[in-house]
């Protein structure tokens, strides 16, 4: 089956699930991607249907630790959302149409805007643990997910990346931060494909060509999501410290899902409010 029609049958699977639950009033227009450990806003979501990923046709499912394998569909500061609580990366091995396959099944669900999450390395030396930085730009050095055959349907064959992170959201979260007492940092993600951490020399390198935090997830599901039309908004929490090390510091994925999870609540508040002004 063409990759379309596959985009359009899970669209069709996750309408059908909705409806069979008594939902067929759902019509989701934004959609949200909660990166490791961030998964606690998916239980602020009103009344949602649940849909694990291994029911929906052609989807793939996540083996990242502290990613859940499941689909929301359900009300979220009085929108209508569809959320992935946790995500497909490149370095579990999934080509690049199965890690950005959720994004257009979107786009046929009729999601306009995309806020995205991740937890990330802060390379830039005024970020601590815990902080949230709101994603201004990216460094893409993952392969990119619109290589191969374009689909004009959905895109442009060459698709521009300017101001790829929508001015008007960040102004909104900005104003939000003031009036919350949430303070945030912002700045540019830059995504590895991992699955190793970075040594201390790369990330100084990133440090260098302009990146603020470092993570393994989040420009692939962008450059599609952008391809196809859609505002987006993106935040990483700054799981570790990505500067000085001490003699015996060591990178913890466990500590870097701890990490994100503390920062969680504050990130949720923030995308709940923000869905309220839209
Ligand atoms: N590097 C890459 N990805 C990450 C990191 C990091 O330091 N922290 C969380 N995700």
């Amino acid at each position: 089956m063409e990759l379309l029609q596959q985009y359009q049958a899970a669209a069709a699977y996750i309408q059908a699930r909705c409806a069979a639950e008594g939902k067929a009033d759902y019509a989701p227009q934004i959609g949200i991607v909660l990166g490791s450990g961030l998964a606690g806003l998916a239980d602020r979501i009103e009344d949602p249907v649940i849909i694990p990923y291994a029911d929906i046709p052609h989807f793939a499912s996540s083996t990242a630790p502290g990613h859940k394998s499941r689909l929301l569909v359900g009300i979220l500061g009085g929108k209508c959302v569809v959320a992935m609580q946790g995500r497909f990366h490149y370095y579990e091995g999934y080509t690049m149409d199965k890690v950005t396959f959720p994004i257009r099944c979107m786009h046929f669900l009729g999601v306009k805007r995309l806020f995205v999450s991740n937890a990330a390395g802060g390379v830039n030396p005024k970020f601590k643990v815990g902080d949230l930085m709101i994603i201004q730009d990216h460094i893409n050095l993952l392969p990119n997910p619109l290589i191969g055959k374009n689909i004009p349907e959905l895109g442009p064959r060459f698709c521009d990346m300017t101001f790829v992170y929508s001015k008007d959201l960040i102004r909104r979260v900005e104003a939000l931060s003031k009036i919350l007492n949430i303070p945030l940092q912002k700045g540019v993600y830059v995504a590895g494909s991992g699955p190793s951490y970075e040594t201390i020399a790369e990330y100084r390198y990133f440090a260098t060509i302009g990146a603020d935090a470092v993570g393994m997830s989040t420009t692939p599901e962008v450059i599609v999501a952008r391809h196809c039309g859609m505002e987006i908004f993106g935040m990483s929490v700054i799981s570790n410290q990505a500067v000085s090390f001490d003699d015996d510091y060591k990178n913890d994925e466990q500590d870097v899902i701890d990490a994100a999870a503390k920062a969680s609540g504050n990130m949720s508040t923030i995308i709940t409010e923000l869905l309220k002004t839209l």
